[in-house]
C-alpha cells in the first residue's frame, strides 16, 4: 500500500482530486468508483472547481457508486443519489446516464444487485475506486463479518454505522436499517484504489488497517492484499500508526 501523509483534510482532498484529474486526462473513458460520506466531500468540491476552471471534462467518464440506502428515493436529501447529484454530477459535464448509483427503491432488490454487477462488468470494470472507511472498518457498507467473496448485495447496517450516520438525519430512528452495497469482491476487482482517511476518530481504524491481520472482522483489512492501493491520510488519522 502506498501511503501519502498530508497535513489536513483540505490537502487530502486536493491530492485526491489531482490523482483523479490526471487519470481522466490520460484516459477520458475512465470508469470511476465513487464513495459518499463526509470524507470525499472536499474532493468533490475540488473536482467541481477544476471543471469550472476548464481544467477537466467528465463527458466520457462513467461512474459507479459504492452503495445506497434501501427505501430512500432519489429526491430524499439523505439518499446517496441525491448526495452525488448535489455534490458532483449536477455541477460537471457528465451525462447523468453515465452515472450509476444502486437503486434502493427497486422492487426486486436481488435483481437490482445482479444488474448492477453486470453493468460494471460490461463497462470493463472499475479503473479507479475512491474509498472511505467506517470507524468499524467497513468499506462501502460491507460491515464486519461480511464474506470477502461477495458481489453487490443487500446488508443490514451495524448499530455503530447507524449511530455514526445519524448526524445527517433528523433522528437515529430515521436512518434506514438496510442498504445495497458493492461487495468486497467487486471492490477488490478495481484496478486502482484511492483510500481517503481524515481525522482522529479514524486513527484506530487506520492502525487496524495497516497492522491488523486480514480478517472479515475488519473488512478494510482485505485492502492489504490489493496490488494498487494509495492511502491518502492526514496527520490526525495517522497519529496512532
Ligand atoms: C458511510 C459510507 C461509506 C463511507 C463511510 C465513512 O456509511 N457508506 O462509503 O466511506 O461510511 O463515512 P465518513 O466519510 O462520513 O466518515
Amino acid at each position: 500500500m502506498q501511503i501519502t501523509e498530508v497535513k489536513h483534510y483540505e490537502e487530502m482532498s486536493k491530492k485526491a482530486s489531482e490523482l483523479i484529474i490526471n487519470r481522466i486526462k490520460q484516459m477520458p473513458k475512465t470508469v470511476l468508483g465513487l464513495a459518499t460520506g463526509s470524507t470525499p466531500e472536499g474532493m468533490y468540491k475540488e473536482l467541481v472547481q477544476a471543471h469550472k476552471n476548464g481544467e477537466i471534462s467528465f463527458s466520457n467518464t462513467t461512474t459507479y457508486n459504492l452503495d445506497e440506502y434501501i427505501g430512500l428515493p432519489s429526491e430524499d436529501k439523505n439518499s446517496y443519489r441525491f448526495y452525488m447529484n448535489d455534490r458532483l454530477f449536477h455541477h460537471i459535464d457528465i451525462p447523468l446516464e453515465q452515472t450509476n448509483v444502486p437503486n434502493g427503491m427497486a422492487s426486486d432488490l436481488t435483481k437490482e444487485c445482479k444488474v448492477y454487477d453486470e453493468s460494471i462488468r460490461q463497462s470493463g470494470g472499475i479503473d479507479l475506486q475512491v474509498l472511505g472507511i467506517g470507524v468499524n472498518g467497513h468499506i462501502g457498507f460491507n460491515e464486519p463479518g461480511t464474506s470477502f467473496e461477495t458481489g453487490t448485495h443487500v446488508v443490514q447496517l451495524a448499530p455503530s454505522t447507524i449511530h455514526a450516520n445519524a448526524r445527517f438525519f433528523a433522528s437515529e430512528e430515521d436512518v434506514p436499517k438496510q442498504a445495497i452495497t458493492m461487495g468486497i469482491q467487486s471492490i477488490m476487482k478495481s484496478k486502482e484504489i484511492i483510500l481517503l482517511i481524515s481525522g482522529a476518530k479514524k486513527a484506530d481504524a487506520v492502525f487496524q488497517l495497516l497492522h491488523g491481520e486480514v480478517s472479515e472482522i475488519f473488512p478494510a483489512s482485505i485492502l492489504q492484499n490489493h496490488q494498487n492501493v494509495h492511502l491518502i491520510a492526514d496527520e490526525a488519522a495517522l497519529s496512532k500508526v
